[in-house]
């Protein structure tokens, strides 16, 4: 177990996150629960992580599965009730494992009572805590768009002024110029933090300080001042693990959102390699390696000694990386591995996306049967705009958020075992063959590779600690890097395509022990396809 007492646990930390509403449901309503996250804590805990970043369990209406807060101080009875939530924190602490909430402060739900009393009357306190512009009802403040569709802007009859929502209308914007409503909101974070929350994600942090008369939305002029006193009033322990999720965010930036001095956050997540391989949101591009590497490699060594970053591949509103930049057919094991030891392998803090433990695959529904609010809204829009239906489901298949928000794949049983009901939305009809009861009765299953590269991480210092040096930049097709420390040396090579191809192994790695490899015998010549090795020389 870790020292958790320590101010910076967290860089020798690994995470999962949950996204509650597709993980177990205990009570048949086709909806994950609480009860379902505690019952499978024995499951994470062999796996081996240490936290827990759970999705939002707060009251909601559920517009945007619960990114959309009607009460934050209050469970979704969907989800259980405040004993679940105490009981899950306490369940978890003793198995070593942190629970971090998530924390949506750019937006309230529009059910939100300082919302409801906001559009009531422009005399009431809470009325400032948004932001209105006074106009007439055909005429918007400006054009902006919202994220998910339509004008950034919604009338409000009742006050007869428009307020802004960059999200959907079902998500006003909070007004972070208004002392009362941080203030309220930091008092929030204390009630959990006194709960024995032990971290938060903060769900795009880098909008809070827009400025929407300007068009402004990222990187406010206020933006630092305002995180470093939520930082102050908020999270008060340095214990506490913070991660910002900043879309707009650079290595310059997240310099300052990770300053080592701890005045803002402990790290973000940046989402460069994610959109090296899209045109925009809806047009997929083919991966360049090279570009991912001299991402990679630009973000490991700027940020190291000035900042931590956070590692990924998934998560609830990316499309599942196997079927991405691996295979998702022949070799969905062999590749689901590789990308794992890439990633595992750098420096900064794993984030695993339930479910990716497993090689969980993309999945492709007729139009009717999504859920998500943006692939429904972008389906509409681009078919008004004359794209041709084939190539917006092409694309919803590659891009869309559900796919990787199907049900967790618990067994080969009905329902893949995640619940006696309807699920919400469709399970992945592969659950037959990838599912955790038959991963946890294969020791060479994904769910075994993740365990053993999360140990490895507690093992060896360099993992942590190692510099980052990047071989061969200008390859296509394979991508070796070293982390070495005074002591320790690591040499992590990964085969990105179904070919054989010679491997990458400078000299001094010859013979040397294979820490982790993904073939029965790690040490061959060739790298087969989608090889992973990686090997370790102690100085
Ligand atoms: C973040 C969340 C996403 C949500 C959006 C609006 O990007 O991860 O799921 O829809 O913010 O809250």
């Amino acid at each position: 177990m870790l020292d958790k007492t320590k101010k910076d646990w967290w860089k020798s930390a690994v995470f999962y996150q949950v996204y509650p509403k597709s993980f177990q449901d205990t009570d048949g309503d086709g909806f994950g629960d609480l009860r379902g996250v505690i019952g499978r804590l024995d499951y994470l805990e062999k796996l081996g992580v240490d936290g827990i970043w759970l999705s939002p369990v707060y009251a909601s209406p559920q517009k945007d599965n619960g990114y959309d807060i009607s009460d934050y101080r209050g469970v979704d009875p969907r989800f259980g009730t405040m004993e679940d939530m105490e009981e899950l924190i306490a369940r978890a602490r003793e198995r070593g494992i942190s629970i971090i909430m998530d924390l949506v402060l750019n937006h309230s739900s529009d059910r939100h009572p300082w919302f409801l009393a906001a559009k009531a009357d422009r005399e009431s306190p809470c009325h400032d805590y948004y932001i209105w512009r006074d106009g007439t009802p055909d005429t918007p403040p400006n054009d902006m768009t919202a994220t998910f569709g339509g004008p950034a802007w919604t009338w409000a009859p009742e006050t007869g002024q428009w307020y802004f929502n960059m999200f959907s209308p079902w998500q006003p914007d909070l007004n972070w110029e208004n002392p009362a409503l941080r203030r309220e909101l930091y008092d929030m974070i204390r009630f959990w933090v006194d709960k024995g929350v032990e971290g938060f994600r903060l769900d795009v942090i880098d909008n809070i300080g827009k400025t929407p008369d300007e068009k402004i939305t990222f990187n406010g002029p206020h933006l630092h001042e305002y995180i470093r006193e939520l930082r102050r009033e908020a999270f008060r322990e340095d214990t506490l693990v913070t991660v910002g999720e900043a879309w707009s965010a650079d290595v310059e930036t997240a310099k300052r959102y990770a300053n080592p001095d701890g005045s803002e956050l402990s790290m973000i997540f940046q989402f460069e390699h994610t959109t090296l391989d899209q045109k925009s949101k809806w047009e997929p591009i083919p991966l360049s390696l090279v570009k991912l590497k001299e991402c990679y490699d630009r973000w490991q060594n700027g940020l190291r000694g000035e900042g931590w970053n956070s590692l990924f591949l998934n998560n609830h509103d990316l499309p599942r990386t196997v079927s991405r930049w691996g295979d998702d057919g022949k070799y969905r094991v062999e590749s689901a591995k590789m990308l794992a030891a890439m990633c595992h392998g750098m420096q900064g803090t794993p984030y695993i996306y339930q479910g990716e433990e497993l090689g969980m695959t993309n999945i492709r529904l007729p139009i009717e049967q999504y859920d998500d609010l943006e692939i429904k809204n972008a389906y509409r829009e681009q078919l008004e705009q004359g794209r041709p239906e084939e190539d917006i489901l092409s694309a919803i298949y590659a891009r869309g958020r559900d796919n990787a928000r199907t049900p967790m794949q618990w067994s080969a049983g009905p329902n893949a075992g995640f619940t006696t009901g309807e699920p919400w939305l469709p399970v992945n009809p592969n659950y037959t063959e990838i599912n955790a009861v038959a991963a946890l009765a294969d020791p060479d299953s994904v769910f075994y590779f993740y365990q053993k590269l999360i140990a490895l991480r507690k093992a060896y210092p360099v993992f942590r600690d190692g510099d980052f040096q990047l071989l061969e930049a200008e390859d296509e097709q394979r991508f070796a890097y070293v982390r070495e420390t005074e002591r320790e040396a690591l040499l992590v090579v990964c085969n990105f395509t179904a070919e054989t191809l010679p491997d990458v192994c400078p000299e001094r790695f010859r013979g040397a022990e294979v820490l982790l490899g993904n073939y029965p015998d790690p040490a061959g010549e060739d790298l087969r396809p989608y090889e992973t090795r990686m090997r370790y020389v102690k100085k």
